[in-house]
């Protein structure tokens, strides 16, 4: 495998690849990677040529400066996970040379970027569009594959692609959790070994409301999920929704598409999020 570090660099080894015929799938990912992240690379790996992996703790998408430092950072480590996984190449640039001028791109994601992670974290997407919009000028993947935990960020990404006419295609990636069903995340590591053993709880409410759809409204089951958490004094809800998981609108009621339940909680300073099928 090799590192990456400079975007031309990476736009000369891509003309290269593309000069042999050969397919590349790209995973963006901001490092601190687990299996989650492996799982992508594994599936990147059955259906292209070339893996690219690239590691970029994007600043822009952050709108909490101590979030951005706090974000876990081993590059080596990384490194050491992407090669056994049989990834080829780690792209790894600095923010000074991505973000060498003030970024100018603004993306408008309408109704889908107003809930959620867009309405709690206002300019996270224009930041992550931004940033997953120049990977994909530099490195012209055939497919780009992305995990199901960012559930919103999927949809921001689909429409992205589908506004700017892009020909990558969008590969969504089923949720890796631990044994206790806690999603994976980077930020995980950041959890005590006392929150570590209670953030399970966040999947296992979850699961008991879905449980219980076929007896319980929509609503009903909005109220049972908030008022679960209510009870945790460990952990502070930010927000459930039950949303269309195509429109990422709030629903009352099962329509044409499914839904998704999608949760935001602080536990012990840090931000973990899960999603969940219900129909
Ligand atoms: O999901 C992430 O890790 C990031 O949001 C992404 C897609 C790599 C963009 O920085």
């Amino acid at each position: 495998m090799r590192k990456i570090d400079s975007i031309n660099e990476v736009v000369g080894l891509v003309s290269e690849i593309k000069a042999q015929g050969k397919t590349i799938g790209l995973v963006p990912t901001m490092g601190a990677l687990h299996i989650g992240h492996l799982s992508l690379i594994e599936k990147a790996r059955k259906e292209n040529d070339i893996i690219i992996c690239s590691v970029f703790v994007n600043p822009i998408q952050f709108n909490n400066q101590e979030d951005l430092d706090k974000y876990p950072r081993d590059i080596e480590k990384d490194c050491l996970l992407l090669e056994d996984a049989g990834c080829d190449y780690v792209f790894s640039p600095s923010a000074e040379e991505v973000y060498a001028e003030k970024p100018t791109e603004t993306f408008n994601f309408g109704a889908l970027e107003t809930v959620m992670e867009g309405k709690m974290r206002p300019g996270h997407f224009n930041g992550v569009a931004t940033i997953v919009s120049r990977l994909f000028n530099w490195i012209n993947p055939t497919r780009a594959y992305f995990g199901e935990k960012d559930f919103q960020q999927l949809a921001i990404i689909k429409d992205m692609v589908r506004q700017l006419n892009s020909p990558v295609e969008i590969v969504p990636c089923p949720i890796v959790r631990e044994s206790d069903g806690l999603a994976m995340s980077s930020r995980n590591m950041r959890l005590s070994e006392e929150k570590r053993a209670i953030a399970s709880k966040i999947n296992s409410i979850l699961k008991k409301s879905v449980s219980m759809k076929e007896n319980i409204s929509l609503s009903q089951i909005k109220s049972f999920v908030k008022n679960e958490f209510s009870l945790l004094k460990d952990f502070e809800l930010e927000y459930f929704e039950l949303v269309d998981d195509a429109t990422l609108q709030p629903v009352n009621q099962k329509g044409e598409n499914g839904v998704v339940g999608c949760v935001a909680v602080w536990l012990g300073g840090v931000r973990l999020i899960d999603v969940i099928r219900y129909y």
